[in-house]
């Protein structure tokens, strides 16, 4: 069946609660039950042709969703993009991919060979975008991975899905402020990302995010399970523009620290 905004979102929704229970519990905590505007989710992806940045964004074109900032991560070896809807209330989507050229030979002889496994259309299916891992991978290769590229290792362990959905703090009712949200995250017992400072970004920068630790899950792999920081929570507030307009793109020295929800610990 071909999505629709809402029905995508609801799909990539499901998925990740499945890859951070924590998701549901903060949901209550900071909506009340409430529905909650998403700032924006995020994917990861390598760039080799038939899975690149660009074969994700065309299930968002399709929905009509236009491609905005660029950004580039030098150190982590990562371009990325974002893509907005016309309709403001349409979550952000915020997609990066992993320059293997950039990489070790071995690194991208992994990357090619699980990807291999999958069909050359696999990335045109409507449920390619939380479709996680559908290759073999073994415990050792993820460790090979994970020593070169965390990023690398996670897309190997998690495949493709929502890497983190993220509150429009912007819009929560009950917060006044993102530090006020980190106030009652931590107060409630949740972890949070203190890479490059709890709260990345500014209002000088017109944006300030924070985030989860990923939650913990077992993984499957070809030889026993892992288990591993799998999916996170992010949280935003958005600050005016000259205009008036709430900025709407993104800061790429936080979102260079928020990758590092992820990292294993
Ligand atoms: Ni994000």
């Amino acid at each position: 069946m071909n999505h629709t905004i809402d029905s995508l979102f609801a799909a990539l929704w499901q998925d990740y609660l499945q890859q951070c229970p924590s998701a549901a519990a903060i949901h209550q905590l900071l909506g009340s039950g409430q529905a909650l505007i998403n700032d924006h989710v995020a994917f990861r992806t390598f760039n080799l042709p038939q899975i690149g940045l660009d074969k994700l964004a065309a299930h968002f074109i399709a929905l009509g969703y236009e491609a905005k900032g660029e950004y580039h991560f030098k150190q982590k070896k990562l371009y990325a993009r974002h893509f907005e809807h016309p309709n403001p209330t349409a979550p952000k989507v915020f997609i990066s991919e992993l320059l293997l050229e950039q990489c070790s030979s071995e690194l991208q002889q992994l990357a090619k060979s699980m990807m291999a496994q999958l069909g050359d259309e696999a990335a045109s299916a409507p449920d390619f975008l939380y479709s996680g891992k559908r290759w073999q991978v073994s415990r050792s290769d993820y460790q090979t991975l994970l020593a070169e590229s965390e990023y690398a290792a996670w897309l190997a362990a998690f495949g493709f899905r929502a890497n983190h959905f993220t509150i429009n703090v912007n819009q929560l009712a009950d917060f006044a402020n993102l530090g006020a949200v980190n106030h009652a995250l931590k107060q409630a017992g949740f972890p949070l990302n203190q890479s490059g400072g709890e709260i990345k970004g500014s209002p000088e920068v017109l944006l300030e995010q924070s985030s989860t630790l990923a939650d913990k899950v077992e993984v499957p792999f070809s030889d026993g399970s892992l288990t591993i920081p799998a999916c996170f929570y992010e949280f935003a507030q958005r600050y005016p523009m000259a205009d008036g307009q709430l900025y709407r793109g993104f800061v790429a020295a936080s979102a260079d620290k928020i990758f590092e929800s992820t990292d294993a610990r």
